[in-house]
């Protein structure tokens, strides 16, 4: 298997964008702890763990291609957010912007014949898919039982049940 040095570059890029996205959930993970939204806190301290895990797949993927994965230095996230709902709304605009960078690597690796690559990328593409629809699930539950301090409570003692629910739908559909 040999990587282009473009591909090299470019995966690197987005192991920058999953330490980043780990990062920021840590500091969303900490404002919720910190405001009292312990179902959200623990949601999103276990989102950080997953973005480790895919910058260790990418970092592996370099590594074992004999090449070099960079461990990159990471700015520091936002640390405040208006309302829990904002702070899901700020997820999923993250989680699309990375599903973009994914879908960037699947036209290069395809534009350079890189079948190796392609073939790797490919469990990203269904991560990605189940990433979005797990923070629109929980966006539509605002619209669905509503913002005001009882509602938002309730959503926020819910949340592992939701993330439980749209994981098992995916892998029903044959997803996971
Ligand atoms: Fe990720
Ligand atoms: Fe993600």
């Amino acid at each position: 298997m040999h990587l282009s040095s473009e591909m090299i570059e470019a995966i690197n890029e987005q192991i920058s964008y999953e330490a980043s996205s780990s990062n920021a959930y840590i500091a969303i993970g900490s404002w919720c702890e910190r405001t009292g939204y312990d179902g959200s806190s623990a949601f999103f301290y276990e989102q950080a763990k997953e973005e480790t895990t895919h910058m260790l797949k990418f970092i592996h993927y370099l590594n074992n291609a004999g090449s070099e994965a960079i461990i990159p230095a990471i700015d520091k996230p936002i640390g405040n957010f208006e309302s829990l709902e904002a702070a899901f709304r700020f997820g999923l605009e993250s989680e699309q912007k990375v599903s973009k960078t994914i879908y960037d690597l699947v036209d290069l690796s395809s534009k350079q014949k890189d079948y190796s690559t392609y073939s790797f990328l490919q469990w990203f593409v269904t991560e990605q898919t189940e990433e979005e629809i797990l923070f629109q699930t929980i966006l539509q539950k605002f619209d669905l039982i509503g913002r005001d301090k009882l509602a938002v409570y309730q959503i926020d003692q819910s949340l592992s049940a939701i993330r439980s629910q749209v994981v098992s739908k995916q892998q029903l559909l044959g997803q996971q």
